[in-house]
């Protein structure tokens, strides 16, 4: 009898670039995704953790590009690289974003701040949506999944600009899902709930176990903590043919904690 591979292939023979996928839930997804046999461009502005991981993952595997989602020339370099190097892109993983000061009144609130996270949460989801699509709609297949939060689905989980950003960036992917329908590319968001990356360390100046118990206190799922690599699963449901009919979704990540109304305190 011959022998079956074990190897996963989820993504056998796709090619992808992971904006922000030298750190976090990108790098996660990063390694997911080439373990299943996914080739992967990594755009990032960190270049030495970016190369490294390629280093890690095997060139033939992965490359890095140094791309500033802000900008749009190298929002469109990142996805010709991919296309020149691989001759196609499959699946564009729109996950590069920060968070700003933790300032809750609007009043406290930069102009500057506003506009900075504006810029690289959502028109960088924007100007990957745009390159991803130039490149997939003559090939009329094609994934994007944009990257979300809880803060898009509700309120009063971050500041005003964190809030606008993902808000936007669920509105953005339910518009592009439409409009690209028609060639056959389809466009999701995955939203995550609180996961220990280097994003939500410095926010809360704690690390590891620590702060997986700091956001487990926020958390209505109880008895398991959130991790990248839960993340990483959603995002490559959605990159995959395994959601071949899912296009407009939010994929909310967050062991119920968006449903969740504690004001009533009805289960108390
Ligand atoms: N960690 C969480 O709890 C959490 C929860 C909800 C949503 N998210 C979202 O997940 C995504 C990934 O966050 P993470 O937690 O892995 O954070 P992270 O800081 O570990 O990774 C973010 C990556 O984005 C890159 N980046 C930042 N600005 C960039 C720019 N202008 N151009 C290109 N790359 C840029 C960073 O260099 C970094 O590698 C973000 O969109 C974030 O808003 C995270």
């Amino acid at each position: 009898m011959a022998a079956v591979s074990s190897l996963p292939t989820r993504l056998m023979g796709k090619v992808a670039v992971i904006t922000g996928g030298a750190s976090g839930i990108g790098e996660c997804t990063a390694r997911l995704f080439c373990r299943n046999g996914a080739k992967v461009v990594i755009a990032d502005i960190q270049d030495e953790p970016g190369r490294s991981l390629c280093r890690d993952l095997g060139p033939e595997r992965a490359t890095y590009v140094r791309c500033d989602v802000t900008d749009e020339s190298h929002v469109r370099s990142a996805v010709d690289a991919a296309v020149a190097r691989h001759g196609r892109l499959d699946i564009m993983f729109n996950n590069a974003g920060i968070l700003d000061d933790p300032k809750p009144r609007i009043v406290d609130n930069e102009k500057a701040d506003f506009d900075r996270v504006i810029a690289v949460n959502l028109t960088g989801v924007f100007l990957g949506t745009k390159h991803a699509a130039r490149v997939m709609i003559p090939n009329r297949s094609g994934s994007i999944v944009n990257t979300g939060s809880t803060g898009a689905v509700v309120a009063a989980s971050g500041t005003h600009a964190y809030t606008c950003a993902k808000h936007a960036v669920v509105g953005l992917t339910k518009n592009a899902a439409v409009e690209l329908g028609r060639f056959g590319v389809r466009v999701n968001c995955v939203s995550p709930f609180g996961v220990a990356t280097p994003m939500t360390e410095g926010y809360f100046k704690l690390r590891g176990e620590e702060l997986e118990k700091k956001i487990d206190e926020y958390a209505t799922l109880k008895g398991v903590f959130m991790k990248k690599e839960d993340v990483a699963e959603a995002a490559i449901y959605l990159a995959s043919d395994e959601s071949k009919y899912v296009s407009g979704h939010n994929l909310v990540v967050d062991g119920g904690f968006t449903v969740h109304n504690p004001s009533l305190g009805f289960f108390k």
